[in-house]
Order: C-alpha cells, then structure tokens, then sequence
C-alpha cells in the first residue's frame, strides 16, 4: 500500500520538511520543552545497549526456563477455565499469585527484554482512579486518569471499577509511572491517545485501548507545573515520542486511527509484550522518519504478542533500530508482517507465522522502496519460526554469530508460541484470585 501512495508519501516529505518532528505536537517548543527533549536525548543514549545480542539471550534463557511441553501447532480458541498456567517467563513472575492485588508492585520486577529496566511507579504510593471523565486540560479533577498521570512523584495507578475513558485529548503521561489496569475493565477508546513524550520508566499494563481519534490539540497540561498549545495528535493507541524504559504488557489494542503503537524520535529500552493486536491497518512503527538517523539507538523487544483478526501490515515496520522479534504469534495480515528501511536489524526467533491465503502475501517481509543490493547487508536473521501456510521470510545479512553461544539458549521453536501466547491481551483479574 505504502508504494502505492506516492503522492502522499511526497506530502508527507513536505510536511517534514517544513515542520522539525522534533517539536511535533508541541506548538510551542519552550525552554521546559527543550530540557526535556535534551533531558531524553541524554536518557536514551545512555538506555542504549551496544551489545544488543546479550539482551535477546536474557529473554532466550527465560523462555527455556519457563516451558515444559509443546501444545501444538493450533491456537486453542476454546475460553480457558483451567488453573492459573503462565505460560510464559513475563507471565510466570506474577500472574498465579492469588494476592496480586496486594503485591502490585511485583509486576515491576517482571519485564525482560530491552524495557526490563522500566519500573515504572515502584517507588511511588498507589493512586486510585476514581473518575472516568476527562472535563479539564489544564486543571484536570482529582480522581482522573490525567490528573494521576501528571503528578510529578512516582505513583502506581490503578483503576477502582470498570471504566471506560474516552480522553478529550492526547493523556500526556509523566516519568516514573505505572498504569496498571488490573482488576477492573478499563477501556482507553473513541477519543485522544496515550502520549509518553520525552519522558522515562513508564509501565502500561492491562487495559484495552482502542478506536483512538485523532485530537485537534489546544492548550494541554503535560506536568504538573507546565502546559503548552499542542497541535494535532495522530490518533494512535500508544505514542512514545523520545521515550526510554517502557513495558507495555497485556494491553488488548484495536482499530486506532494512526497506529496501535508508534515509538519513534530515539524512543528505545522497549518491551512490548503479552498484548494482543487485532481490527487495525498499520500496527506497530518504530522509526518514523528516513532521515532521523538518531532512531539508530532504538530498541525495542516484541515477545509473546497475539498479532490477530483484522490486521494488515507493519508488525512492526522499523527503521534505523533494533528489533528482537521473539515468540509471537502471526495468526493474520494481509500484506506483510514485518516490514523496514534504513538498515534496521531485525532478529526473528521462535515466531509462528501464518500466511494469509493470498498468493500475492505469502512473504513474512517486506524492505520497503530498496534494491535487493542495498538490504542484502541487512541483518535480518530468521530462527526457529514457523512457517505456515506457504509462509517465507526472506533473511539477509549474516548469520548471528556475534552471540556469547555459552550462554545462548535458543527461543523456543514455533510450535511452542500458542501456548506462550495463549493469554495475550488484557487479563480479567480478580481480587483474592490468580489472574
Ligand atoms: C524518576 O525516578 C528516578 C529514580 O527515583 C529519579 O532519579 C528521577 O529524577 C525521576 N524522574 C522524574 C522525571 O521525576
């Protein structure tokens, strides 16, 4: 679709051109603005992990750790009743904890992968959300999501009863903050999208997040002691703008306007994990720029996602970055899984891949506008996926071989990720009761 579209690929150039994405959104780029913007900079420089192969062998480990048997080759699409089971070495940390409700802050010891550093609220008091309206920008209620979200200590925020948010515009989230949608019904859907602009440590867990519109902007809040004129937000489900040491886990995510999760501007130190996408066309981007070479620090790792009904393409689409793409489930898209420009590094492990019945997208990647000898010395690395359906993934660069083998335990092959994958999305969680 994307080579389709030459006109507005131009238009977009224009826009680029004209408006630095740097201050995208923020009509007024101030002094507050650009501490944070070099504040960011500087955090996601030093988030930057040089030797990213080690981080994918943290997450290989676990996997090996957490899994007796094979389940098959079958999405089981029968509602489980069983006993708590975690499946997965994120899940087994936490779920089968009966008290979870009373330990919460446990879930910040539990991500691996890139964002394992993201603690999100856990040195904070727990806020509970008590109100689902979003009445006031500047001077939001107490009791509100967007009043929680701004106020500058760490604070882990939960949800006293099912609610459904629809924001008036983009939820500017703060540094140090965990949104943690346990135990109620929390729908994020049909208004503005949840931004992390410049900020650091923010966990996103257990909520769905859906039909997001785009926001005309205004005068927003985005601290506790400082608002701006924003400009339009895109509609996105999640938005990480120079963000670094983010976990998003669990969140069921559809049909948003832009994406379900966009991270671009030298967002990095990423784990997106556990959640289930489905209803939406461009689904994950990482890298929003060809000529926004900082994007070279992001990385970001997708584990144990349900990439469902309903999708087309960009799972994600990268560029510049780094993406460890290890044991999800592919069950759907329409014109290609994976997809990237400018030199990304893609390293693909134990991922179920289901083709689509079309002929014509069968393959699992997909280089964008790019001569085959230019993203041949791409390292794009293929192991241990499962290939169904006529399914192929056409790898380029060179093997991995820069990994320490000795502590090199390979993700668990293909057939394993319906049972990794099984509880993907968000989870009904009940108080006194395993997850
Ligand atoms: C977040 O917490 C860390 C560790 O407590 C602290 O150093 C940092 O200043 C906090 N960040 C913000 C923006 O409050």
């Amino acid at each position: 679709m994307e080579d389709a579209k030459p006109m507005l690929l131009v238009l977009s150039l224009l826009v680029v051109a004209i408006l630095p994405t740097l201050r995208a959104n923020i009509a007024d780029f101030d002094e507050v603005w650009k501490k944070r913007a070099e504040d960011a900079k500087k955090a996601s420089l030093e988030a930057y992990d040089p030797h990213p192969e080690r981080v994918t062998q943290n997450v290989n480990e676990e996997v090996h750790e957490a899994l007796e048997g094979d389940d098959g080759k079958r999405r089981n699409l029968k509602k489980y009743n069983g006993p708590c089971t975690a499946t997965n070495p994120i899940d087994r940390c936490w779920r089968c904890d009966q008290d979870w409700a009373s330990n919460r802050k446990k879930l910040a010891d539990c991500a691996l992968g890139f964002g394992r550093k993201a603690t999100g609220g856990k040195d904070g008091e727990i806020y509970v959300v008590t109100d689902p309206s979003d009445d006031s920008l500047l001077d939001p209620k107490p009791g509100t999501l967007r009043y929680a979200v701004l106020q500058p200590q760490p604070l882990w925020i939960i949800f006293a009863h099912n609610m459904m948010i629809k924001l008036s515009q983009e939820l500017m989230v703060t540094s140090n903050k965990t949104i943690d949608g346990r135990g109620a019904n929390v729908h994020i859907a049909n208004g503005g999208q949840i931004t992390l602009q410049f900020v650091r440590n923010v966990i996103i867990h257990g909520l769905h997040v859906h039909d997001n519109k785009a926001g005309n902007g205004g005068m927003i809040r985005d601290s506790f002691d400082h608002f701006g004129l924003r400009t339009r937000s895109d509609g996105d489900g999640i938005s990480l703008f120079g963000a670094t040491d983010v976990w998003i886990d669990h969140i069921s995510m559809w049909n948003c306007q832009d994406g379900l999760i966009d991270a671009i501007m030298a967002s990095t130190a990423i784990t997106i994990s556990n959640c289930h996408f489905t209803h939406h066309n461009e689904v994950l981007l990482f890298g929003g720029s060809d000529t926004y070479s900082d994007d070279k620090v992001m990385q970001v790792t997708l584990a144990f996602n349900h990439f469902g009904k309903g999708l087309v393409q960009r799972m994600p689409r990268i560029r510049w970055g780094f993406v460890h793409v290890v044991n999800n489930d592919y069950t759907h898209w329409l014109m290609y899984a994976i997809g990237g420009s400018q030199q990304p590094t893609v390293i693909s492990q134990g991922n179920r891949f289901v083709a689509p019945p079309s002929l014509f997208a069968k393959e699992v990647t997909k280089r964008g506008y790019t001569p085959e000898s230019v993203w041949k010395s791409w390292n794009w690395r293929s192991e241990g996926d499962l290939l169904l359906n006529g399914a192929f993934f056409v790898e380029s660069g060179s093997p991995i071989t820069n990994l320490d083998t000795k502590d090199m335990i390979p993700a668990k092959p293909g057939s394993f990720v319906a049972r990794l994958t099984r509880f993907a999305g968000a989870l009904a969680c009940v108080k006194g009761k395993p997850c």
